[in-house]
This record gives structure tokens, C-alpha cells and sequence, in this order.
């Protein structure tokens, strides 16, 4: 009897279906993308402009992320989604246009965080 109750389980554990695997999205995380795509060597860990190759910008104006009145292009979100996107020309600041969009919205709002002067 005890043999037969067994059996029973075991079949049924086999025939279990596996539950599919979770749908695979993306979470941007902003302060991974800061790190990982060099942003932070420029503008710093704070956005204040002092990165580890700030020095090497030679005679490059640099924003301070926490001082919206140092912005060329604008603070806001879309501004500074825009910044990213399309980069500023002639400058050391590239144009991230490789970027999805959330991943841009994620990292202007990270940069946006920074800023302290937010009235
Ligand atoms: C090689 C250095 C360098 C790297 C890397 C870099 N930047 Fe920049 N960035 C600059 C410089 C220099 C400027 C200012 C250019 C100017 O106005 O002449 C700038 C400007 C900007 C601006 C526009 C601010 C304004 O004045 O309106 C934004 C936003 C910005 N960067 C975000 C980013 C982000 C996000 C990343 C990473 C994905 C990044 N930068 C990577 C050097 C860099």
C-alpha cells in the first residue's frame, strides 16, 4: 500500500508542468548607465563637473549638474534627455542616439536629482 502511494506522487511530480519563465524586460538603472557609459568620469559621481577625466578636457566648459543656471541646453527632463540623445557638438560630449528612450528618460532623471537649486 505504502509502495503504490508513493508511486502515485512520484507521477505526479513528473507530470508537473513547469511554470513558463518570467517575461525578460529591462529596467533601466540609472545609476548603473552613469557609471558604465563613462558619464561619471566626466561629470563626476555628484554631476559637479570633477570626474576622474574632467583634467583632460582641455579648456572644456563643463556643467555642474547640481546648478541648473550652468545648463546650456536646459534642466529640464526633456532638455537634458534631449542633451543626451543628440550630444553637443563640437564638444567632448557625444551624442548618446545608441540609447532607447527609457534608458534616456532614466538618466535625465537621474541627473535631474542632482540638481539643488530645483526652484
Ligand atoms: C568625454 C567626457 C564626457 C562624457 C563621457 C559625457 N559627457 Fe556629458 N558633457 C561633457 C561636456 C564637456 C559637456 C559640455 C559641452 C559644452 O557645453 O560645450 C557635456 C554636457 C552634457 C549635458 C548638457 C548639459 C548642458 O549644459 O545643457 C548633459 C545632459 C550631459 N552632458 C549628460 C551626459 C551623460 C548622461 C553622459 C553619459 C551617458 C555624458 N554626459 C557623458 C562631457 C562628457
Amino acid at each position: 500500500m505504502c509502495f503504490l502511494y508513493f508511486q502515485c506522487n512520484a507521477e505526479n511530480e513528473s507530470t508537473k508542468k513547469e511554470p513558463p519563465p518570467p517575461k525578460a524586460t529591462t529596467v533601466p538603472f540609472p545609476e548603473a548607465m552613469y557609471i558604465q557609459n563613462g558619464c561619471i568620469s566626466c561629470h563626476g559621481p555628484e554631476g559637479n563637473g570633477r570626474g576622474t577625466r574632467t583634467h583632460l578636457l582641455k579648456d572644456a566648459r563643463i556643467p555642474n549638474f547640481q546648478d541648473k543656471t550652468t545648463y546650456v541646453n536646459g534642466s529640464s527632463k526633456e532638455a537634458i534627455a534631449k542633451s543626451i540623445k543628440n550630444g553637443i557638438p563640437g564638444s567632448y560630449m557625444k551624442a548618446y542616439s545608441h540609447m532607447r528612450k527609457n534608458e534616456i528618460d532614466a538618466l535625465a532623471e537621474y541627473i535631474q536629482k542632482m540638481q539643488r537649486n530645483n526652484r
